[in-house]
């Protein structure tokens, strides 16, 4: 098969590294990709976001399956357009329509979906400059703390978490008042905030039949501990030590389920991964949030856990016969843990010259941010590598990248050492 990846961070560099591994030879190609993609595939420079290019790329190179990484062009429409072209409607793309992809794109449309479909999440209201006036008023009532969502994609920004209704109210006038968040912030939701710990699940789906991928627990914030700020993810674990017997069947049961009966009862074209942000709050599931893409760097834990032929099981899903494939996942504990740029995620410098990745024996090194400049690695983004390892235990796991990490250098490199730490015997 011909195959296409859109992206260029560690997720894609993952999916790719993974694809290499079928059994049958694939030829692969990446837009735009990254050094670590170059490698090992044949990186095509199309932006994500140049449906156009990538049409062209798709019969210049005869691809037969399309693989979209990041959330923006299926939030944007991908899927809608290579389906709608003559030439290339016949190709199989891992994505949700434009439609279904409003899970992750839209807040609003997404706790619509929840309501209906009776899968738990927090309570809310919804606002927009018509009912500011009533927002207000819901503030107010509200206890503390209090969670502003803008309703559109906002770079991982848009959540805000307020502990004083002095400071929601403030936030909730510049959402709305000041459009901070652009159109995105148009609509808020408003929300009750739950107290509990995350982790999510990845369901493949081809609008009918689903399989769970493992589950994985990432580290958003920049800091040792969870503190500082959010970032895209600072590292992962999968599988995740406190989903027993007892809770993952309370997430297939009251989560999974009725969400793929949603994507049925609402007629969504949905062939690829729904990523679901979950919170366990008195040892019940509640949805945070939808994605339709896989988690980056969740991906990094959950494909070198899988032991199916990836390119196989794709091909299952774009014939909707999910329901014949068994998913095979290692029974061992994976981690990875991310490199970042000194500063990150405020301003950070590039360029730098990365070394002693070939010292590295005992980790896979999947690249999330830097290029070949002649021979060498130079960083070209905040978070660069993500460090992956695999254990039988967590700890030995983490143990792994920690040391690997040891053996990469470059100038103000950062990262977190306490990668699982909650859960360390
Ligand atoms: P989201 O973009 O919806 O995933 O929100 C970003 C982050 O904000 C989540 O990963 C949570 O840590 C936090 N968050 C969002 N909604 C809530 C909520 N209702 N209660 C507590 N934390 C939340
Ligand atoms: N690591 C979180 C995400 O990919 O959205």
């Amino acid at each position: 098969m011909n195959i296409l990846v859109i992206g260029s961070g560690g997720r894609e560099h993952t999916i790719v590294w993974k694809l290499l591994q079928s059994k049958q030879m694939h030829k692969i190609f990446v837009a735009p990709g990254n050094a670590g993609t170059q490698d090992i595939a044949t990186n095509l420079n199309i932006a994500v976001a140049d449906f156009d290019a990538i049409i062209k790329a798709c019969n210049q190179h005869k691809i037969d399956l399309v693989f979209v990484g990041p959330e923006d062009p299926l939030v944007n429409g991908i899927y809608d357009e290579l389906k709608l072209d003559d030439s290339t409607k016949h190709i199989t793309v891992i994505g949700p329509s434009k439609y279904a992809a409003q899970l992750e794109g839209s807040k609003s449309f997404a706790k619509e979906f929840m309501d209906k479909y009776q899968i738990p999440t927090a309570a809310y209201q919804e606002f927009d400059k018509n009912n500011y006036n009533q927002g207000v008023d819901y503030i107010k009532n509200h206890e503390l703390p209090i969670v502003l969502k803008a309703d559109g994609l906002a770079g991982g920004k848009g959540v805000v978490i307020c502990e004083t209704t002095a400071a929601a109210l403030a936030e909730f006038e510049k959402m709305i008042v000041e459009s901070k968040f652009g159109q995105a912030g148009n609509k808020v939701v408003v929300e009750a905030f739950l107290d509990g710990i995350e982790f999510s699940v990845f369901v493949l789906t081809d609008g009918t039949n689903y399989k769970l991928l493992p589950m994985a627990k990432d580290y958003k914030r920049v800091l040792e501990g969870d503190k500082g700020l959010n970032t895209g993810g600072m590292g992962a674990i999968s599988p995740v030590p406190f989903v027993n017997a007892d809770l993952y069947k309370k997430v297939v049961e009251k989560i999974v389920k009725p969400t793929i009966a949603g994507l049925i009862g609402e007629q969504m074209t949905y062939e690829g991964i729904i990523f679901i942000g979950l919170i366990k709050v008195n040892n019940e599931p509640y949805v945070i949030e939808y994605n339709c893409r896989l988690g980056d760097p969740e991906t990094e834990v959950i494909l070198p856990l899988l032991e199916n032929d990836l390119a196989d099981v794709l091909v299952q899903l774009g014939n909707k016969k999910l329901n014949e494939v068994e998913i095979k996942i290692s029974n061992q504990h994976a981690a990875t843990v991310v490199v970042a740029s000194g500063g990150y995620p405020n301003a950070y410098e590039t360029g730098k010259k990365v070394t002693g990745i070939n010292n590295v024996t005992e980790s896979t090194v999947f690249i999330a941010g830097a290029v070949n400049q002649g021979k060498n690695l130079i960083t070209s983004g905040g978070r660069v590598l993500a460090v992956t390892s695999i254990g039988n235990t967590l700890q030995e796991a983490v143990n792994k990248s920690k040391g690997s990490i040891e053996k990469i250098e470059f100038e103000n490199k950062y990262y977190r050492k306490d990668i699982g730490y909650e859960f360390e015997e």
